[in-house]
C-alpha cells in the first residue's frame, strides 16, 4: 500500500526544518507530482501512485540536503508570473518587487520609454516591466550567457515581445543606447558576509551575490557609467542591501543625480535607492 496525500505530507513536514516546512511540503508535492495544493486539501485520504511516491521522495531528499526549493521545482513566482529558474540564476526575491513598484510609479502608463535592466538573471524585473508597460522597449543584459538563456526562455513562455537581450558587462553591450530609465538589482553582498552560508545562498551563483569586500563594487561601477546612458531627466533605480542606502545615495550625488530617494521593502528595510539624471 502507498501512503495517502496527508500521510506523505505529514512525513515530509517532520523531516523538513524551519517555519516553512508545511508550505514547502505542499509545494514539493504540487510541483513534482502535479497535485495542486487545493487538490491536496480536498483529497487528503487519496493514495498516491508508486510513481508519485518515488518522485516526491527524491525531491524531498534533495530539499533535506539543502537544495533550494526553487531549483528542485524549476520555478519561482515573481510579480504575477511563474518564472523558470535553474542554478545558473538568482532565485527572484519578493524584495525585488519593491524595485519594480518604484519603477512603475515613475513610468507613465502609456509611455514608450527605452528601459535597461542590468544583470537580468531570470529576467524577473525586465519581464514585470515589459508586461506592465507594453509600449516600452526593455533591453536586458547579463554577463552570464546561461542566465540569458533562462531569461529568454521566460520571455518566450510569458509571450513577451518588448524585451531584447544582450550579453556583456552591465551597460557595455548597449554602449550607444540612451534610456529613460535604468534599473538594476546587482550583486551586493560583501565577500565575507556570514549570510552567504545561510538559506538558499550557498546554492546560488556567486557572481549574482557577491560584489567585493563591502558589496558595493558593482554599484560603484554602474552609477557613473549610467550617467552617459540616461536621457536628461532619466531615472536610475538600484536595489541594495539594508545598510547600503546612504552609500548608494552618496555615490548618486557625486555624479550629479538629483531627487535622490530611498524606499523600504515590505520587511521595513531600505531596499531601493534611485535618482534623476540632470
Ligand atoms: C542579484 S542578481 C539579479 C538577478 C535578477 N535581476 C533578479 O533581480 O532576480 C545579479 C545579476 O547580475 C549579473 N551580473 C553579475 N556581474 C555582472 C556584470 N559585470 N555585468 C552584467 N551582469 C552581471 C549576474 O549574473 C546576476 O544575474
Amino acid at each position: 500500500m502507498t501512503p495517502t496525500i496527508l500521510e506523505i505530507l505529514t512525513k515530509a513536514r517532520s523531516k523538513l526544518t524551519g517555519p516553512e516546512a508545511r508550505l514547502e511540503s505542499e509545494l514539493l508535492l504540487a510541483e513534482t507530482c502535479g497535485i495542486s495544493r487545493s487538490y491536496q486539501g480536498i483529497h487528503p485520504d487519496e493514495e498516491l501512485s508508486e510513481k508519485h511516491c518515488l518522485q516526491f521522495d527524491s525531491a524531498l531528499k534533495r530539499r533535506i540536503a539543502g537544495e533550494p526549493l526553487a531549483y528542485i521545482t524549476g520555478s519561482r513566482g515573481f510579480w504575477d508570473m511563474d518564472l523558470k529558474v535553474s542554478p545558473e540564476v538568482l532565485i527572484p526575491r519578493p524584495d525585488t518587487e519593491c524595485l519594480v513598484e518604484q519603477a512603475l510609479l515613475r513610468i507613465p502608463a502609456d509611455a514608450g520609454w527605452q528601459i535597461a535592466d542590468l544583470g537580468t538573471g531570470s529576467g524577473a524585473i525586465a519581464l514585470a516591466l515589459a508586461r506592465e508597460r507594453p509600449q516600452c522597449e526593455i533591453t536586458a543584459t547579463d554577463l552570464s550567457m546561461a542566465a540569458l538563456v533562462i531569461a529568454e526562455e521566460n520571455a518566450r513562455l510569458q509571450g513577451t515581445k518588448n524585451i531584447s537581450f544582450a550579453a556583456g558587462s552591465w551597460l557595455q553591450p548597449i554602449k550607444s543606447s540612451l534610456f529613460e530609465m535604468i534599473v538594476c538589482n546587482p550583486p551586493y553582498i560583501p565577500a565575507d558576509d556570514p549570510h552567504l552560508k545561510q538559506g538558499d545562498l550557498p546554492a546560488e551563483p556567486e557572481h549574482a551575490l557577491i560584489s567585493g569586500s563591502d558589496g558595493l563594487d558593482a554599484i560603484r561601477q554602474i552609477i557613473p557609467d549610467s550617467v552617459s546612458h540616461l536621457k536628461p531627466g532619466g531615472f536610475l533605480l538600484l536595489e541594495h542591501a539594508y545598510d547600503q542606502a546612504r552609500a548608494v545615495s552618496r555615490l548618486l550625488g557625486h555624479v550629479g543625480f538629483k531627487e535622490i530617494f530611498t524606499k523600504k521593502d515590505y520587511g521595513g528595510n531600505d531596499r531601493v535607492t534611485g535618482g534623476k539624471a540632470d
